[in-house]
């Protein structure tokens, strides 16, 4: 079930980034590009959790690579796409470090599409599998 949903998503990813992802290899790794622009200063290059604003913050970033590992070899796909939107999953301790993204990137499809039609959801949706595809790709065997 866990592997078939994570399977659907991934399908569902790849027909909303389209032309997008098979384009990836020439004009690069979207999820990656993502990865650095957005999550680098605190989890670190090379995912670890290293990042140059680890002294700023309260919480300790995880080690992204171990996603899977921790998870009894499956890729946590729905809590990692909730942790990153952020916007269904509210840590009931504590404040929360890890910037809301859902929202963020809600944001940027408003000023990207500013004069056409566009589905916010989607682009939201869109940016977060590319980033989790990255993750997937990065998990430690
Ligand atoms: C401002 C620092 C910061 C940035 C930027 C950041 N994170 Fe985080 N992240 C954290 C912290 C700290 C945690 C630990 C949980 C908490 O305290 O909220 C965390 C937790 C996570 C988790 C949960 C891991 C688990 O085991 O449940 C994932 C997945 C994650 N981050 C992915 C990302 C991705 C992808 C990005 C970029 C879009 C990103 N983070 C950007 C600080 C950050």
């Amino acid at each position: 079930m866990k592997i078939g949903r994570l399977a659907g998503a991934f399908a569902l990813a790849m027909t909303l980034g389209g032309a997008r992802t098979a384009m990836a290899a020439e004009k690069g790794d979207i999820g990656k590009n993502e990865y650095q622009s957005n999550c680098i200063l605190c989890h670190g290059a090379d995912l670890k959790g290293g990042g140059a604003y680890l002294e700023f913050l309260k919480a300790t970033p995880p080690d992204l690579t171990q996603l899977s590992k921790k998870n009894g070899g499956v890729f946590p796909f729905e809590r990692v796409y909730g942790v990153i939107d952020g916007r269904q999953e509210v840590k009931p301790h504590g404040t929360r470090d890890m910037p809301i993204w859902g929202k963020d990137y809600q944001v940027k499809a408003a000023e990207y599409y500013f004069d056409i039609n566009y589905d916010a959801n989607a682009y939201v949706r869109g940016r977060i599998f590319a980033l989790i595809d990255y993750l997937n790709r990065m998990q430690a065997k």
